[in-house]
């Protein structure tokens, strides 16, 4: 047992990039497993700001290895960009990021696919229209081209050609909108695999070595429990899993490979896009949270909608994820609130529920427990004693009633604001 998993456990923007980047300090290898470029991970280093969108936030840490793992879909020219990036800034990328052989790749067709898509149905999901959903379709419908077939011409021509075929004609006669030259693609395709003929491997194979070799890893989850396509509020959801079985799947290790699996949990609760958000607070204070949390997309900059912390929904979370630890971010966002709302149950056609149902989340009603809030700055704090008292019973509140053992609080963006609670 050698891997340990953060995965998100509301909906998505929890702060794992801050996390990511605190836990691969004491890691050799940092995996992303699902998702694609509608993530956007930012770490704040010395107060100077990265966001990745592919690459795990772990290459920040000299030496340690990082990788796109099977069940990410791969933006090449996003990914281009991010190494770009990298090495202008003097991170070395070469020799120690790798990427799947079986991830998937998703080019400019599935991002068209994608906001036309979303233009046309009558019910709008405020995806990032970075053409995740139209990747994964064609991961499912067995079109779908993956990194390691780059490598081989006639495999490439025949496959993309046929879905660049398919492509136009649904953009040109369902759509109405240009189609696109081929050419465009195929030369995407050809500068990607000029640059990462070197690090495209098989990552299971290479993982599973490691892991006898006594190498420590991490699994780096993107979006969140309820934006999981199986466990999520659907259709309001992203493509992919981003709970425990997409960890699995998405790498390649076993059950038997995880040591722990971190919930990242923020203090309140954020949504970007459609859906139904039974905690939403509307006004002041939900301008507040979002002003203060700086709670704008990363990928898109589209203002979060915030709401008040949901018990169910963890509970939730902690139930299909197994979670083992709770890491509670953003506590500092809350100070100067004379009162904090928990949602503790929700009320479904009258009666209470204290947990959260698949289809019917839209009519519930939250039930909510008020706490008292605490009005001094706690980013300086370094401890949990530290903490005013109202601070405390609120993340022992959280703590006791979800059921998850809260193990560090992040009460700031730098890496210095995170300590461990025993
Ligand atoms: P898609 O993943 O772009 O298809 O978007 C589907 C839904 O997931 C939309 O509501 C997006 O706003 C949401 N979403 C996708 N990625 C993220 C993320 O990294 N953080 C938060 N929400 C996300």
């Amino acid at each position: 047992m050698g891997c340990i998993v953060a995965i998100g456990a509301q909906w998505g923007d929890e702060g794992k990039a801050k996390m990511i980047d605190y836990f691969s300090k004491d890691i050799d290898i940092i995996v992303r497993y699902q998702g694609g470029a509608n993530a956007g991970h930012t770490v704040v280093v010395d107060g100077v700001k990265h966001v990745f969108h592919l690459i795990p936030s772990g290459i920040l840490h000299e030496g340690k290895i990082c990788i796109i793992g099977n069940g990410v879909v791969v933006d090449p020219e996003v990914l281009l960009d991010e190494i770009e990036l990298l090495e202008n800034k003097g991170i070395q990328v070469e020799g120690r990021f790798f990427i799947s052989d079986a991830a998937h790749i998703l080019l400019p067709i599935h991002k068209a696919f994608d906001e036309a898509m979303e233009e046309f149905r009558s019910h709008k999901i405020g995806t990032t229209k970075r053409g995740i959903g139209p990747a994964y379709s064609d991961k499912c419908l067995r079109i779908g081209i993956r990194v390691g077939d780059i490598f081989d011409e006639d495999i490439l021509y025949e496959r993309l050609s046929f879905d660049i075929k398919l492509k136009n004609l649904y953009l040109e006669k369902v759509f109405s909108k240009q189609p696109f030259a081929p050419e465009k693609i195929f030369e995407i395709i050809s500068r990607f695999r000029d640059k990462v003929s070197k690090m495209v491997i098989n990552t299971a194979h290479y993982l599973h070595t490691a892991i006898d070799a006594g190498k420590k890893i991490l699994l780096e989850g993107a979006q969140g429990f309820a934006l999981d396509i199986d466990h999520g509020t659907y259709p309001f959801v992203t493509s992919s899993n981003p709970t425990i079985g997409g960890a699995l799947l998405g790498t390649g290790l076993n059950i038997f490979d995880i040591e722990k699996i971190y919930g990242i949990t923020k203090a309140y609760i954020t949504r970007v896009g459609e859906g139904p958000f039974p905690t939403e607070i509307k006004g002041e204070i939900g301008e507040m949270l979002r002003t203060k949390g700086g709670e704008f997309g990363a990928t898109t900059g589209r203002p979060r909608r915030c709401g008040w912390f949901d018990l169910p929904l963890i509970r939730q979370a902690r139930r299909i994820n197994g979670i083992t630890d709770m890491v509670l971010t953003k506590l500092d966002v809350l100070s100067g609130l004379k009162v904090i709302k928990i949602a503790i149950a929700y009320k479904l056609n009258g009666k209470e529920i204290d947990y959260f149902p698949s289809s019917q989340l839209h009519r519930v009603e939250p039930v909510y427990v008020e706490l008292p809030g605490w009005e001094e700055d706690i980013s300086s704090c370094t401890c949990f004693d530290e903490l005013p008292k109202a601070a405390q019973n609120y993340a022992r509140y959280i703590e006791r009633e979800s059921g998850i053992k809260l193990s560090l609080i992040s009460n700031g963006a730098e890496r210095k604001n995170t300590f461990k609670v025993s």
